[in-house]
């Protein structure tokens, strides 16, 4: 595989049957290992009459990677096989081997026994009614333990038509499988060489699709030319119903895309909130106090301007929790949270106001009832967002060397780390267990490591750094508490303890 990456334009992987299952995997597996790769050919899998690979959770997880589109499931209308395991599992296995058997059958060069017309109704019957359940349970969102994923090209010998919203896949199945009869079912899995000769010369000719009345519009017409396609048109008991299931996939199509486009006019009516604590920034940036926002967020007294950006913090923050919960309802676009307008605009909101939560966290004590913020505060949206960052970031290339201070502080959790470390310096000086005082020298020593590491490359905003903040206080107490304990301890042997100035 690693040689054909390396010289293919693309990879298209295909096969018929249980081989399209495989192949499937096979694409999925390396559409993941492709992932860390940043120049990969694309990647697309074609599948003929293929069983179904996997649940509802896989069929989410493949449209919230984008990988929908990368496949694509030739079915054919009739053919048992792709529709097979709607029905419980053992009865499915026992039905296979059935199959199996009369596919291998001497009419086709081999040992197996063929299925008797009896066999075949009951085949074809158990199968449509495990379908029908499927199909209906579907409208109400629930699904069947295998579930539909990417694209489906329902063929015949007509034409052809593509779906790609699981439950309406699984209509379609069901829809396009009642208007056939036991024997062409089975027969059908072995057709698709006939059927995509047939499809594909068909697509280079015109065709002429209503004899009759004159469509609607465009939409009706594009219905009725795939109905057509499917040669189920002049069904009455099934193209009705079909007509309806094209409606509803091209609604669940768009209905998330409106409700992300109404999220963006809301997110743009939220953003002077969010200005007017980075003005509240700047200005303490600015102010002779020389505190930071953070710590002066965390002392304010009462004030207007304080009582402003408290309560611009809470509002941000139902705004971010709506979204959330949009997303937990599936209410918004699969891939959402590849949206770079979306990854940018929470990773900015989470950078800026994370810090007044720790804040706010830690002046109304809260960490004594609870515990520290990292455990037990922090809320969930920002392990989203954290999240979201990580995995647009495996991509892209690490930023390169600062020779500013940020304008945020690239690590929202600074602060918290800052806090724990606080707790841990009050606690050495009063610890008289020798092996437990150890235990929080290296909890000290390692947030030093870190927080130098952070402004030696200029990854924190200047408020980190500036004279009187917490962390600038914690840095003299540690310098003080370690001369105390060995006076021939100096900042030139821990230059961290100047806080990553450079020391000569
Ligand atoms: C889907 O299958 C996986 C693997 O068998 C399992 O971990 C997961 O819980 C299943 N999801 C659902 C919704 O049944
Ligand atoms: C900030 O530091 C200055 C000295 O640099 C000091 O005079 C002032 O009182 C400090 N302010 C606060 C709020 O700690
Ligand atoms: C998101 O931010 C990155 C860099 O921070 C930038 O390159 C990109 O254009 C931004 N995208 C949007 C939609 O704002």
């Amino acid at each position: 595989m690693v040689e054909v990456i390396k010289n293919s334009k693309s990879i298209v992987i295909t096969g018929h049957s249980i081989g399209g299952t495989t192949a499937s995997l096979c694409a999925l597996w390396l559409l993941s290992s492709l992932q860390s790769v940043s120049s990969s050919p694309p990647v697309l899998c074609i599948t003929f009459g293929s069983p179904l690979l996997g649940n509802e959770s896989l069929s989410r997880a493949i449209l919230r990677e984008r990988w929908g589109g990368n496949f694509c499931h030739v079915v054919s209308k009739y053919d048992i096989m792709p529709r097979l395991l709607f029905a419980p599992l053992a009865s499915c296995t026992a039905q296979l081997h059935l199959l199996l058997q009369h596919w291998t059958a001497p009419q086709f060069g081999n040992h197996g026994v063929q299925l008797g017309d009896e066999a075949k109704a009951e085949l074809f019957l158990s199968v449509a009614a495990h379908l029908q359940v499927a199909s209906e349970a579907g409208e109400e969102g629930a699904t069947s333990s295998y579930c539909p994923f990417g694209n489906y090209l329902f063929c015949s010998q007509e034409g052809a038509i593509c779906v790609d919203n699981a439950a309406s896949v699984i209509k379609m199945m069901y829809l396009t499988f009642i208007a056939g009869n036991p024997s062409c079912c089975i027969e059908d899995h072995l057709k698709y060489g006939e059927y995509v000769g047939k499809f594909c010369s068909q697509f280079l000719n015109k065709r002429s699709f209503m004899q009759g009345e004159l469509p609607q519009s465009s939409w009706d017409a594009g219905v009725a030319l795939a109905l057509q396609s499917l040669g189920i048109s002049g069904q009455e008991s099934a193209s009705e119903p079909a007509k309806e299931c094209l409606k509803i996939a091209r609604r669940l199509g768009r209905t998330p895309n409106l409700k992300s486009a109404d999220l963006a006019v809301r997110l743009s009516r939220i953003t002077p909130y969010r200005a007017e604590i980075e003005w509240y920034k700047g200005s303490c940036d600015k102010s002779d106090e020389k505190l930071g926002y953070y710590d002066a967020f965390k002392l304010r007294g009462s004030s207007k301007r304080g009582d402003k950006v408290n309560m611009n913090r809470h509002k941000l923050a139902a705004f971010w929790n709506g979204v959330i919960e949009m997303l937990d309802k599936n209410e918004l676009p699969h891939d959402f949270h590849r949206r770079s307008k979306w990854v940018n605009a929470s990773q900015f909101y989470m950078l800026l106001v994370e810090p007044l939560e720790i804040a706010e966290y830690y002046r109304s004590n809260m960490h004594r009832r609870k515990g520290h913020y990292l455990k037990h505060g922090r809320e969930r949206r920002f392990e989203i967002f954290d999240r979201w960052w990580r995995e647009k970031r495996v991509n892209e290339e690490k930023n390169s060397k600062r020779i500013k201070f940020a304008g945020l502080t690239q690590d929202s959790c600074f602060w918290a780390k800052v806090e724990e470390a606080r707790d841990c310096v009050a606690n050495v000086r009063s610890e008289s267990d020798a092996r437990k005082q150890v235990l929080l020298w290296d909890s000290i020593n390692k947030f030093e490591m870190y927080a130098a590491r952070l402004v030696e490359r200029k990854e924190v905003s200047e408020d980190v750094v500036a004279k009187n903040s917490s962390y600038k206080k914690l840095l003299e107490e540690l310098t003080e508490l370690r001369s105390a304990v060995h006076p021939f301890w100096t900042a030139t042997q821990f230059p961290c303890l100047r806080g990553g100035e450079v020391v000569p």
